[in-house]
């Protein structure tokens, strides 16, 4: 019979969090887009997919960027613990991260990440419209004459003034390894592993 002791675990442990951090880097990465969820008021949680710009391992922090006037902006304000949900459908493991969120706006942090940011993800920040309200037509949400093109660096940094850097700090981090043979589940919360029924 297949045994499984706590080393296996921070073997597992290991591998999946430099897959996260390869991920950043890697448009095609399982991980590199993950969903975010947040508190959207008392009764309802939230989803969305978000794109993973960072990872820091031990203590585990987690890196995406959005329009400081999307709505789970606020959602973060009144209520920043959240989950973040990554899945490799090849391996077959699921990583569920709890965090607590802390928002950049218009601070060094937002600034050091922007400077670093293309000119075609630079563009998204550029809508007149605050993201997600109702809109009577379709409309981009950039400047349309940057439908087909990116906009000069110039008039790009007219996007910093909604660009904000969401960083996740984890609180604990729970990984299920799918196995024919007996699926593998545990998280490791305060540096401690520990066993979780599958
Ligand atoms: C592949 C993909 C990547 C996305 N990446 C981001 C992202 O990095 N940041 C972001 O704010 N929204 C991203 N979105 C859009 C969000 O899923 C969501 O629709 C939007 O942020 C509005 O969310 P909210 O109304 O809950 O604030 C992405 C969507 C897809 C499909």
């Amino acid at each position: 019979m297949k045994k499984v002791i706590k080393s296996d675990l921070k073997k597992i442990y290991q591998e999946e969090m430099k897959k996260c951090s390869d991920a950043v880097k890697d448009g095609k990465h399982p991980y590199h887009i993950f969903t975010f969820s947040s508190i959207k008021d008392k009764k309802w949680p939230e989803i969305r997919i978000v794109v993973l710009r960072d990872f820091k391992f031990n203590p585990n922090v987690i890196y995406f960027n959005t329009d400081y006037r999307s709505p789970k902006i606020a959602q973060m304000k009144n209520n920043n613990n959240c989950c973040a949900l990554f899945y490799d459908g090849i391996g077959k493991v699921q990583i569920r991260f709890h965090a607590k969120a802390s928002i950049h706006y218009q601070d060094s942090i937002a600034y050091e990440i922007w400077k670093k940011t293309a000119l075609q993800s630079r563009k998204c920040y550029m809508g007149e419209m605050n993201p997600s309200s109702e809109i009577q037509e379709w409309h981009p949400n950039f400047p349309i004459t940057y439908l087909k093109k990116d906009p000069k660096l110039e008039h790009s940094e007219e996007g910093f003034q909604n660009f904000t850097c969401i960083k996740l700090n984890v609180i604990e981090t729970e990984i299920l390894k799918l196995y024919h043979d007996g699926h593998v589940r545990f998280n490791i919360k305060d540096k401690i592993l520990n066993f979780i029924a599958p």
